[in-house]
């Protein structure tokens, strides 16, 4: 490693020491020609991304995985956010180790099949924190695309910290065209604001834009059935039309998807009746024409 490393760096890199090590074996074993072949196996690959943290695209990332599963499709997801890796959690999946196949490190399988794959998996305590600057994150991304078995996809879902940063810059620098995004967003302004950005930063790195998820977009109350809009409504529409993206849909607010959050059970599986698990198979549906009609027109050169 060229660049020096403060002591929590350090820390951390000693942590993970076996994956980190395992770079110069990737650069002297043909680290270009196996991220070529392991990417070639995957016909879909999909970042989620906001501007603003919080959204929900951890949530949208495991619902849309099990919607999509659920319509035939194979589906792996990548856990993008090296800070705060969620992903595990929500597919109820913490604690578990991947192990070593014939042809890598083999993906944990969660509900439906899904693939998946975490820096948690890595850690060695639920509390251990990940200190790491760019050049360490984008290494670890490399492994996550050449070394790790994803075997043959139809969707590779890739679940990103908000922001710009250096996460979605090493994903769309080492995936490559084509890449799409879904950009996830809750209906208030300051959110709205925020994904406009990330709209703009995934044309600006050549990523397709499918669309915007408009997320915690009214609440009825199970009480007395009342609509609330607790976040405002219709600014992740409004912005698809500014922006000229597709509208992938909305998922209502639901307290339900909390609870069984925290059970590591999707509601899409958990309760597949109920309007938020409708709504995410609508956007599942929307993901995949969004990709057929992208694909036959052509990525669109600029955002108005
Ligand atoms: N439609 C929804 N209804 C109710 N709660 C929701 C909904 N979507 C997400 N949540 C809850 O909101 C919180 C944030 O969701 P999540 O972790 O998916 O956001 P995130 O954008 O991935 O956050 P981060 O930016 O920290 O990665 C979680 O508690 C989650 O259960
Ligand atoms: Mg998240």
């Amino acid at each position: 490693m060229s660049q020096s490393l403060n002591d929590s760096e350090e820390m951390s890199l000693r942590t993970y020491a076996p994956v980190v090590s395992s770079r110069a074996r990737a650069c002297s074993d043909g680290f270009d020609r196996r991220l070529h072949r392991r990417l070639s196996m995957i016909r879909h690959k999909v970042a989620v991304m906001s501007g603003k943290g919080g959204v929900g695209k951890s949530t949208v990332v495991v619902d849309l995985a099990v919607a999509l599963a659920l319509r035939g499709k194979k589906v792996g997801v990548l856990d993008g956010d090296i800070h705060g890796p969620n992903v595990p959690f929500l597919f109820g999946l913490q604690g578990q180790r991947p192990t070593s196949g014939p042809d890598g490190l083999m993906p944990l399988t969660a509900h439906q099949n899904i693939k998946v794959m975490s820096i948690a998996f890595l850690l060695d305590g639920r509390d251990t924190p990940v200190a790491w600057r760019g050049p360490l994150k984008h290494s670890l991304f490399e492994q996550f695309f050449a070394d790790v078995d994803w075997g043959e996809l139809d969707y590779l879902l890739i679940d990103l910290p908000p922001g710009t940063g250096d996460e979605p810059l090493s994903v769309a620098q080492l995936l490559g065209k084509p890449l799409w995004t879904v950009i996830v967003t809750t209906p208030q302004d300051v959110a709205v604001l925020d994904s406009r950005k990330a709209a703009v930063f995934g044309k600006s790195v050549d990523m397709g834009v499918l669309g915007i998820v408009e997320n915690m977009s009214g609440f009825s109350c199970p009480h007395c059935g009342a609509h609330m809009d607790v976040f405002k409504a219709g600014g992740g529409k409004k912005a698809s039309s500014e922006l000229g993206v597709p509208f992938l849909g909305r998922i209502p607010f639901d307290p339900i998807v909390v609870r069984v959050g925290d059970q590591g059970i999707p509601i899409v599986l958990k309760h597949p009746h109920s309007k938020v698990s409708k709504a995410f198979s609508k956007v599942a549906v929307r993901v995949d024409e969004a990709i057929a009609d992208l694909t036959e027109v052509g990525l669109p050169e600029r955002l108005p």
